[in-house]
């Protein structure tokens, strides 16, 4: 709804120009509307803060000192700090605003504020305020309202979080699928082990962790070494979904661009979504199909909900379809960065072995009750977390419900809030030598050995905090800690050429990968070929 101020400008001028043709009508319009934009663009944080500044301001209003920021172009805002890496870029005009503890900025017409700061974040995320996310059209088109992500902060999502917290994360069900990581393991080690040329680790990374999720959320099972086309055509719906949800969507903050579609992102999710449809609704037909009553799996679980609870066939396809989707990637990408730190870091690697050769010894593979009483790998694990966060801005923001206070500032309800944790994880005066990889630092008694990464300590919190923190977490972290103990306890991973280069640069989609795919040579550590535990 546009301001009566704004309004009030325009009808006035024009009336003014009743005896101008309809050209000079259209230049007043326009000079009445290139003003606003510098008039909005002049404030801290830029036009969207502006126009909210310019309309709310009344004598009564109190809304406090400005938050510091950085102005952008006028309409458009600061896009450009969203553009490729952008928790550097974020960083970096935090560092130049003196605004690391909270920086305003404008993406279009969507405010944002950002903080590099633990003690702030933690205010944000733990706050009830800030318990929903804000919309995004692909996200919507995706159906990932109705599914946890995105679905706004209320009776629905808490019901959700309430059955996935009890049949699909919960200790219990995270221990059921232990054999099913472990046959994956083991597939992985074979297909590793078959190389004898440098490879590429990412694309069997992302099989198995497809595989994985397949497995507990639809109860499939594909072989890894096996072209199923099943599986391919759910990994290319995965790929397009996540290339959607990842890509910065400039009609989301500039709603005069709704219409055109520049980037084609709604044209592409209205091809995408009924492919998903089709995928999920046949697995749920297979499972209603089904005789015995037997719960194997989550869409069992989902249909056998009853009551207040039982959700409709395409509430259930978006549930489904999310947990594949966030389950998949995450864990692939984490698992890369600690490969890849790995064969950068040698003497790392050999201080893993030892402990592997030591805790689990060379006759048997790893299971997943032995990393209890590993102390080494779980620090290079944190470590890892540390540097590469696979959600750098915690991959999906939060949106204001009310106005607030964050840090002494005024929030205005509709604000979109993020976090910085690669900033936070790299900040000098939070962490000792924080550029340097120190698995010690997790370790015995390093100075942060008890440090959790569960949300509690939002030095180091890369699932998220508060209410919206990561469901998957204990799911994800158990998968990655198991598999990579698996793939090091197998082989010795070594770079692709003798010189131990292995190139460590970003690129930010979904989450934060490796930019060069990680390709590695492995030697063989174990002579016994027992691949179970
Ligand atoms: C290494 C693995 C993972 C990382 C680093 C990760 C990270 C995150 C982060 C940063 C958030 C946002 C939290 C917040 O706003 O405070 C999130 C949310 C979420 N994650 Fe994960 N995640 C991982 C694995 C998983 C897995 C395995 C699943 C499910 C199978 C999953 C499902 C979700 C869901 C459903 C949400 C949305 C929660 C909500 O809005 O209520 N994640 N994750």
């Amino acid at each position: 709804m546009g301001t009566h101020v704004e309004s009030f400008w325009i009808f006035a001028l024009v009336s003014k120009c009743e005896a101008f043709s309809l050209a000079s009508i259209a230049w007043v319009v326009f000079f009445a509307w290139f003003l606003m934009s510098l008039i909005f663009w002049a404030y801290p944080g830029g036009p969207a803060w502006g126009k909210y500044r310019w309309r709310k301001a009344s004598p009564s209003a109190s809304m406090g000192k400005p938050i510091p920021g950085p102005r952008g172009f006028p309409v458009v805002g600061s896009m450009k700090l969203m553009a490729s890496l952008a928790h550097h870029r974020i960083a970096a005009a935090a560092e130049a605003c003196g605004a690391k503890r909270l920086m305003a900025f404008s993406l279009g017409e969507t405010r944002v504020i950002v903080t590099c700061n633990p003690d702030v974040a933690k205010d944000i995320l733990n706050s009830s305020v800030f318990a929903d996310r804000p919309v995004k059209e692909s996200a919507y088109s995706l159906m990932f309202n109705r599914a946890i992500g995105f679905a706004a902060y209320g009776v629905y999502w808490r019901t959700l979080r309430r059955i996935a917290a009890a049949h699909l994360f919960c200790p219990k069900q995270i221990k059921a699928s232990e054999a099913q990581r472990a046959e994956i393991a083991a597939e992985m080690a074979a297909m590793f082990g078959e190389n004898t040329e440098p490879f590429r680790v990412r694309d069997v990374l992302k099989r198995a962790s497809l595989s994985s999720m397949m497995c507990s959320v639809f109860g499939r099972k594909y072989q890894l070494d096996s072209s199923n086309n099943e599986a391919h055509e759910l990994r290319t719906l995965v790929d397009e979904g996540y290339d959607l949800l990842g890509t910065l969507n400039w009609s989301d903050h500039l709603p005069f661009l709704g219409d055109f579609d520049p980037q084609k992102i709604r044209m592409r999710c209205s091809n995408l979504v009924p492919k998903v449809n089709r995928f999920v609704t046949r697995i749920i037909a297979e499972h209603r199909a089904r005789t015995t009553e037997k719960i194997r799996d989550f869409v069992d679980v989902l249909l056998s909900l009853q009551g207040p609870d039982k959700l409709s066939d395409s509430d259930m396809i978006a549930v489904l379809w999310e947990m594949i989707f966030r389950g998949t990637d995450t864990v692939a990408v984490l698992i890369e960065w600690i490969l890849a730190r790995m064969v950068l870091h040698p003497d790392v690697q050999s201080r893993v072995h030892d402990e592997l050769d030591r805790v689990v010894g060379e006759s048997r593979a790893v299971a997943e009750s032995d990393i209890t009483a590993m102390e080494y790998l779980p620090a290079v694990v944190k470590e890892v977390i540390r540097l590469h966060p696979p959600g750098p801005l915690l991959s999906w923001a939060r949106l204001a419900t009310t106005d607030t206070t964050v840090d002494g500032y005024h929030v205005p309800a509709g604000t979109t809030a993020m976090v910085n944790m690669w900033a936070i994880t790299r900040d000098p005066k939070v962490w000792l030598d924080p550029l340097e990889f120190k698995p010690d630092r997790f370790f015995g008694m390093g100075a942060d050995a008890d440090i959790s990464v569960f949300g509690s300590d939002l030095r180091l919190a890369p699932f998220g905090s508060g209410r919206r923190v990561c469901p998957g977490k204990t799911l994800g972290l158990t998968t990655v800690t198991f598999w990579v103990a698996s793939l090091l306890h197998e082989f010795e991973w070594k770079p692709l050429d003798g010189n131990n280069n292995v190139d460590l640069s970003e690129v930010l989609k979904l989450s934060c990968e490796m930019e060069k795919p990680l390709t590695v040579q492995v030697h063989r550590r174990r002579t016994t070929l027992s691949l179970s535990p």
